[in-house]
């Protein structure tokens, strides 16, 4: 059966105010490109005449600014899950023009199988190939794109020419019954592989829009001496975890958080000979990833896309045969399964925005009120990791933010499911021990120096208890930050019959 073809203008045009629309992609990795700009120059058509027209956008993760970027400046969104890292949009969600609800990536596709959203009314998925019988092979990133493909009325497949058909192969797409028929998922090595090379919808509801769309990878900011200190306490870290016979000498896959720190822990990992070459179970395949693969030190990846750099990706795909043997992509609901995770014996390395001396951590909002991006997979793998470790700077903006504080003022991962935390000063390693000692030990190995004393003393003011709480300064590191414009300028706070 032939194949339905559109332009871009053309599929946009079927979509209407209020639908639940969910893209491909994974970060910028395997977004639709074209038809989100035709999208939203509707969405301003509507507008300018004095018509409602917003969509409900549902994705794998972040997108690229030709999808969140153009959708949220023309106004064209009203709901969006699950995680973005758009400035436009970020600003957009802070300012309350778009209902966003944050949630571990891993639950997105089931959540919407549930019917926790309501329907799908069109699925956007960008492919390097479509067939007559209804195949379709992804990109860069598979995220929710199997699920929202089989729900939806109508699939418009973005084929972009710029990526390789031969891409075909690595993609591994299975899709989980839902309870109570659901059975365990057969991933017992990174390698293994339970599905197809494609995505298999009925070809009638597919329409195809031609497109040359070179991707969105703009790349990582340089290491730098702090990033550079971190990422070699987290590799000393595990050179003495092995040698002490806490973790197998022929180590464990690896998971990686996203963004720059994440980008220069995994450098330095590759740079420890004393670090054995290991796999990667995670979500977002970064750079680093990709040059230790050249190098052996990484043997194999499996995650949910190809998040890199420009050059990177146009290397990959020059060189395709040798990645295609050592790099899997699944859907999101797969490279973050809790499950597999656990069973895997995953050591997850996330970055956080901010910890607090017990040892729980903020990865989404800054000052405990604006978003930053979500919290993405970083639950998915901290939870059920065979070590949880949150790596962050001791200080953020010229040391006026204390990256450590008091209390958490939004939390994301509580005490309980965080292991070890690492900064630039070194390694404080929670297992074992109770709040008193655990804030010592944050407090004495990951601080920056000039807010030990505040710490210090935050603790020696709070009233007796298991955990030393006080209500009146927990959150006394904020306020000076908002009044003064540093965290250092604090004033503690008295009870009025103390
Ligand atoms: N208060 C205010 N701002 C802070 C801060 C704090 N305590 N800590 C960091 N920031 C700011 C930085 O100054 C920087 O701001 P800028 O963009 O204006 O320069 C920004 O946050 C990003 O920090 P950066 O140091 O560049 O780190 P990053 O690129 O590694 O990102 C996170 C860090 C936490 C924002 C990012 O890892 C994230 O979104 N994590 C949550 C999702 C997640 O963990 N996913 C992984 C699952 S696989």
């Amino acid at each position: 059966m032939a194949l339905k073809f559109m332009t871009a203008e053309e599929a946009a045009a079927l979509i209407n105010n209020n639908d639940n629309v969910g893209f491909s992609g994974f970060t910028h990795a395997g977004c639709p490109k074209v038809v989100p700009g035709f999208i939203a120059k509707r969405a301003e058509e509507e507008h300018a005449k004095g018509n409602p027209f917003k969509i409900n956008v549902f994705t794998g993760a972040s997108t690229g600014d030709k999808l969140d970027g153009v959708l949220t400046r023309a106004k064209a969104i009203n709901f969006r899950a699950p995680y973005q890292t758009n400035k436009s949009m970020r600003d957009a969600i802070n300012n309350g023009e778009i209902k966003y609800c944050d949630l571990h990536l891993s639950t997105m596709a089931q959540d919407i199988r549930y019917g926790y959203y309501g329907k799908i009314d069109y699925a956007v998925i960008e492919a390097c190939e479509v067939t007559e019988n209804g195949e379709i092979v992804p990109t860069c990133g598979v995220g929710i794109s199997p699920t929202v493909s089989r729900l939806a009325k109508k699939v418009i497949v973005e084929l972009n020419e710029w990526n390789p058909k031969a891409m075909r192969g690595m993609h591994d797409i299975p899709e989980p019954q839902d309870p109570p028929t659901r059975e365990d998922i057969p991933v017992y090595g990174v390698h293994d592989r339970v599905g197809k090379d494609h995505i298999k919808v009925d070809p009638d509801k597919i329409i195809v829009v031609r497109t040359n769309e070179p991707n969105e990878g703009s790349g990582f900011a340089p290491v730098d001496e702090v990033t550079a200190q971190i990422g070699k306490n987290v590799a000393d870290f595990f050179i003495k975890e092995m040698a002490e016979g806490r973790m197998p000498k022929t180590f464990l896959p690896v998971q990686s958080g996203v963004g720059n720190i994440a980008n220069a822990v995994l450098a330095a990992m590759g740079e420890s000979k004393d670090i054995p070459d290991f796999d990667v179970y995670t979500e977002v395949i970064q750079d680093a990833v990709i040059g230790l693969m050249e190098s052996g030190r990484v043997k194999f990846a499996s995650g949910c896309s190809l998040t890199v750099s420009n050059p990177c990706i146009e290397h990959i795909y020059q060189n395709l045969d040798f990645f295609k043997e050592r790099i899997v992509l699944r859907p999101s609901e797969y490279s973050n399964n809790p499950e597999v995770v656990r069973r895997l014996g995953v050591i997850a390395i996330n970055t956080a925005i901010e910890a607090d001396i017990y040892g729980n951590i903020n990865s989404t909002h800054v000052m405990g009120t604006k978003m930053m991006n979500g919290i993405g997979g970083s639950g998915d793998f901290t939870r059920s990791a065979y070590v949880s470790i949150f790596v962050t700077p001791s200080v953020a903006k010229d040391g006026k933010i204390s990256s450590f504080v008091p209390m958490v003022a939004h939390q994301d991962h509580s005490e309980h499911s965080v292991k070890v935390i690492i900064s630039e000063y070194g390694v404080a390693d929670l297992r074992g021990k109770c709040p008193e000692e655990r804030a010592q030990e944050i407090i004495n190995k990951c601080v920056h120096p000039d807010y030990r004393p505040l710490l210090q003393e935050y603790i020696k003011n709070a009233p007796k208890g298991q955990t030393k709480f006080d209500m009146y300064n927990a959150f006394a590191f904020h306020e000076a930050f908002q009044e003064t414009g540093s965290m250092k300028n604090v004033t503690w706070r008295k009870p009025k019959n103390a």
